[in-house]
């Protein structure tokens, strides 16, 4: 009997094995013992000739079940599925569609002819994962396509479409929308010339070009998003062996190096991310009503740098647009900067000429506020002032449906505080975009006591409509990824400046362990300006002892404002951004180290990147203490979207439980005692205590409130 997640039917002599295991077709436990039941059963049905595996739904297969990485596969196994595929004696064809990623190919690849519909997209993510194709992929791909566009393939991660697949040789026709019908066609096609089965693992492998320096330019190409990873040797070793073993001593290889890449910290790092960025949509009490109509208008107050990066996302989105600004030179130099971003898209050939003009076309302009009136949501991003922002709310609070989603752009600003002087601050939420706005797709999801759970719900659908990952915050000082930052690793930065490390050598340190950049350069990039502004907010509220950022408010003080008036804590020539290291500003941190006593000597990499990590860990674990993340997973997802953490690293608290807890905190307790807990900066966390004193880790903490 198939079982409910394979199902089979036969027309025209030819078998249909159909997967149907919605979502996304992962072949789990039941499709695999599924599609080796039904093949048995065609394979016994006298009247198939040959055997078609297709899948129902939106989509092919999206591969192996990532989930089952973290144990031994149950039986039958991906491999020896795959193996009763290739060794039938009648031909059997892939119909693909939609996407078939990682294990969705192997098993195409373990069939003898493949068919695709113009639609579909065929690719091997599994290097985003830290993993290798290790169900046949190394082994068989590059016996289809040759073992140098293998290499291309598997190291980019990044999927091909039918028409590329067709040329590449990895689909053998591309068929008409009708899957199933296109795939019969084909079928009866090769019933008519006699076709034989073609196991793929008794075809040649084609070597040219898989030579040291044609591999080397492959990896070098790639080389970019592959910045501290491992898995690409992996990859080269396994293609190795398809080039230079026979095809099963190649595959008991290929299963070693998989089993190898599955237990490095890069795999579960990045698989950790894969589940932490789909879950952070998944909050109790918040239901996504799918059920509403999708956020068709919003309204964007401010045209400034933030305003007219929100509009283009929504735009980009499908979302119409109205940018609301109370001056027109503001209208005007938003409106430019956002026909300039779409021109760029054009000249780099990310958008044709026609779909960036429909977007752009989706934002039309406004001077009065109440052109917000019909909008789903109401965005305002005017600059960092809360008796404005808390003004803008008020009026739009009386102008709107009671409906209508109240969001403020904000990166400091208490929305309880915001929301106060609103008629109803249960549908108000801030939403903390990061520049730009179009492009990062990391949105904080700002919850202040008084919200109903159905604005939430309505701001997680924004996020998801905006392609953004949201992720919810609590209402404190800085959020989740702006307290971790200030509170703990660019104040731990500046603290090692003042005790003698250079900007420079604090950027590279810190760069050398996969920061995208350093927090010397981030500042620059942004504006030294920006966090002094944000400080006075600060202070309005709340108190921080001597030193915090002490160098940073310096800078803004001496018009040192960063790249922008080139000079921050770097020098800049005109027109270029590389960082020139200044002597100024060296002199100008020991003037501040010698007024506060504190002795300047030289500084380790080692010392720099440890002491930033542990303060980010450190905070880190106040933040979840005090629920302004409900999981340690979503702080890892903020911190690699929002500020540039190193993914295979899988984020700060990932990375602590890598680390061992007990030794953060060890760590914590040594420069503590060094240093004499000045400022208190080096209590430990009490969550951190607690969960290192008993033996367990971020994680455990994660899944013991998930229960
Ligand atoms: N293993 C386990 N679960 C998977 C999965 C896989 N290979 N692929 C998708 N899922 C799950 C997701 O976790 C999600 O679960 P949830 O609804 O409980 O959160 C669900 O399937 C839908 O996936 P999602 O990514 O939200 O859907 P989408 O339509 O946006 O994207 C894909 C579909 C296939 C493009 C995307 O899921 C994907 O890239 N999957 C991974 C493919 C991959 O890397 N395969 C190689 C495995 S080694």
């Amino acid at each position: 009997m198939p079982s409910d997640a394979v199902q089979y039917h036969m027309r025209n002599q030819v078998g249909f094995l159909l997967i149907d295991y919605p979502p996304v077709n992962v072949l789990g436990a039941s499709v695999r013992a599924g599609l080796a039941r039904s093949l048995e059963t065609a394979l016994a049905d006298e009247s198939v000739r040959v055997i078609v595996i297709a899948c129902a739904g939106k989509t092919f297969s999206a591969g192996a079940d990532i989930g089952e990485f973290d144990g031994a596969m149950a039986e039958p196994t991906l491999q020896s599925v795959f193996a009763s595929i290739e060794a039938s004696n009648k031909p059997i064809v892939a119909a693909l569609h939609g996407m078939a990623l990682g294990g969705g190919v192997e098993l195409a690849l373990a069939c003898h002819y493949r068919v695709a519909t113009a639609d579909a997209k065929l690719g091997l993510p599994e290097i985003t994962l830290g993993l290798i194709p290790g169900a046949g992929g190394t082994q068989r791909l590059p016996r289809v396509i040759g073992a140098a566009a293998a290499l291309d393939m598997i190291v980019s991660g990044a999927p091909v479409d039918a028409a590329a697949a067709l040329k590449l040789g990895l689909v053998d026709a591309v068929v008409d929308a009708d899957l199933l019908l296109g795939a019969q066609r084909f079928c009866e096609q090769l019933i008519e010339q006699g076709a034989e089965p073609r196991p793929t693992g008794r075809r040649a492998v084609e070597a040219r070009g898989f030579d040291a320096a044609g591999i080397a330019l492959t990896l070098s190409k790639h080389s970019r998003a592959l910045k501290g990873r491992t898995t690409q040797q992996l990859v080269v070793e396994a293609l190795t062996a398809a080039t230079q073993s026979d095809f099963y001593a190649g595959l008991a290889i290929e299963r070693r190096i998989a089993d190898r890449s599955i237990a490095t910290t890069e795999s579960r790092a990045l698989r950790h991310l894969f589940f932490a960025e789909r879950q952070v949509a998944k909050v109790p009490g918040v239901a996504m009503d799918s059920s509403k109509a999708p956020i068709a208008r919003v309204a964007v107050i401010g045209a400034g740098t933030m305003g007219s990066g929100i509009a283009t996302a929504c735009a980009d989105a499908g979302i119409a647009v109205t940018l609301i600004d109370s001056h027109a030179e503001g209208i005007e130099r938003g409106l430019a900067s956002i026909a300039s971003n779409y021109e760029s898209s054009v000249e780099r050939g990310r958008l044709t000429h026609e779909e960036a003009a429909r977007r752009r076309g989706r934002i039309v302009d406004s001077l009065d506020l109440g052109a917000a009136a019909e909008a789903d949501v109401v965005i305002e991003a005017v600059f960092e002032d809360l008796a404005l922002k808390q003004s803008i709310l008020s009026k739009v609070a009386s102008l709107t449906a009671a409906s209508t989603l109240l969001a403020s752009n904000t990166s400091t600003l208490s929305i309880a505080e915001l929301s106060r002087a609103c008629r109803d601050p249960q549908r108000v939420v801030g939403l903390h975009f990061f520049s730009p706005a179009h492009v990062m797709k990391l949105l904080e999801i700002v919850r202040a006591p008084t919200v109903d759970p159905a604005a939430l719900g309505r701001a997680l659908m924004l996020a998801k409509q905006l392609k953004k990952i949201g992720v919810v915050a609590g209402d404190a000082f800085g959020f989740i990824g702006n307290k971790m930052m200030l509170d703990g690793y660019w104040r731990e930065a500046e603290l090692l400046m003042l005790e003698g490390a250079t900007p420079e050598q604090v950027d590279s340190a810190m760069e050398t362990f996969g920061f995208a950049m350093g927090p010397a350069r981030v500042n620059d990039l942004g504006g030294t300006d920006v966090g002094t502004k944000t400080r006075i907010e600060l202070f309005k509220r709340e108190t921080r002892p001597d030193p915090y950022f002490v160098i940073a408010d310096a800078l803004t003080a001496m018009n040192r404002l960063g790249q922008k008036t080139l000079a921050g804590f770097y020098r800049y020539r005109p027109g270029e951004r590389q960082a020139l290291p200044d002597d100024e500003v060296i002199g100008l941190i020991a003037k501040l180290a010698a007024g506060r006593g504190i002795a300047q000597r030289s500084l380790e990499a080692s010392e720099i990147v440890e002491r930033c990590l542990v303060q980010l860990i450190n905070v880190g674990s106040q933040v979840l203490e005090a629920r302004i993340a409900m999981r340690a997973a979503d702080i890892d997802v903020v911190w690699v979207h929002g500020y540039g953490f190193p993914r295979h690293l899988g984020g700060p608290m990932f990375h602590a439980d890598s680390l061992g807890l007990k030794h953060v905190l060890e760590r914590i307790e040594y420069y503590g005692a060094r240093m004499k807990n000045r400022n208190d900066y080096w209590r430990p966390a009490p969550l951190l205590q607690t969960l290192a004193q008993q033996d367990r880790s971020f994680a455990d903490w994660d899944s013991e409130r998930a229960a």
